[in-house]
């Protein structure tokens, strides 16, 4: 184990975080359960968006003791956080953190400050609103209210919107005030890795942990009948080769100071880290 010099007395280690994007389903929670538990000890914390956990819709308590088991410590949802009833039976556990802005009558926390080795890491979720339901508030309200309280540590922000240009204002607006602003919610992960010019860590969208040949999860033939014929059709998870889409991140004095897109499919023998930026 490396130990630093007395000359460094106060040294701190940075402490690694890995946060995976949207995992859809069982394909998505499989992979998980089978890579997580290799590579978990690399990471001091585990973040997974989860509101696509139980068949693609939600979370319920099996999807999140899969997550759990592998090795996540924290979870955040989305606009799909609703979609699966259990999630109200399950919203006093501290690991599940809710979209904060989704409604101010909803149960559970919009926000959770964990200790983290010598750091405390603070995980936000937050849904964007073009292209989304408006009926959500604020987000910009919504964040300044949390960076409203003390103690925080470093500022981990899930936003979980549709379009890359409200992600990147957010994200510009809070630069400096959050340690990090990684996107989620279209399941494509984008190649925009980047520090902003206050510090703080970006990426539009993590990208999914699903199955890759699919309409963002769910499976094609479904999909694609509804697109083309404007009918309903009954839509299922996908199955075939997936893919987990995460993004690392490691965090000194409440910032971070490198970050690179991770990526793993059944095909590696390994992870595939791409994209790495340092501060
Ligand atoms: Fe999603
Ligand atoms: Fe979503």
């Amino acid at each position: 184990m490396f130990a630093p010099p007395s000359s460094l007395a106060g040294y701190r280690r940075a402490v690694r975080v890995l946060f995976i994007g949207d995992v859809f389903g069982k394909p998505g929670r499989s992979l998980v359960a089978a890579h997580l538990p290799r590579v978990k000890s690399n990471y001091d914390f585990i973040i997974a968006n989860a509101e696509n956990a139980a068949g693609g819709f939600g979370l319920n308590r099996e999807a999140l003791e899969a997550l759990t088991g592998a090795g996540v410590h924290a979870v955040t949802l989305g606009n799909h956080a609703w979609d699966n009833k259990e999630i109200f039976k399950l919203l006093d556990d501290p690991r599940i953190i809710r979209p904060l802005n989704a409604s101010l009558e909803a149960p559970g926390r919009g926000w959770g400050t964990f200790t983290v080795g010598n750091e405390k890491l603070t995980v936000v979720n937050l849904l964007g609103r073009v292209f989304m339901n408006p009926a959500y508030d604020n987000p910009y309200n919504a964040l300044e209210g949390v960076l409203e309280h003390r103690d925080l540590g470093a500022v981990f922000v899930d936003f979980h919107a549709e379009a890359t240009s409200e992600k990147a204002c957010l994200s510009y607006h809070f630069d400096g005030r959050v340690a990090a602003v990684i996107g989620t919610h279209t399941h494509v992960a984008t190649a925009d890795t980047r520090f902003l010019p206050l510090g703080t860590a970006f990426q539009s969208d993590s990208g999914m942990t699903g199955v890759i040949d699919s309409s963002i999860g769910m499976s094609l033939e479904g999909s694609i009948y509804k697109l083309r014929t404007g009918l309903p059709m009954k839509t299922e998870v996908a199955l075939g080769r997936s893919k987990l889409n995460a993004v690392a991140l490691e965090i000194t004095d409440s910032k971070v100071t490198k970050i690179v897109r991770y990526t793993y499919t059944e095909d590696d023998a390994t992870g595939v880290f791409e994209g790495e930026v340092r501060r």
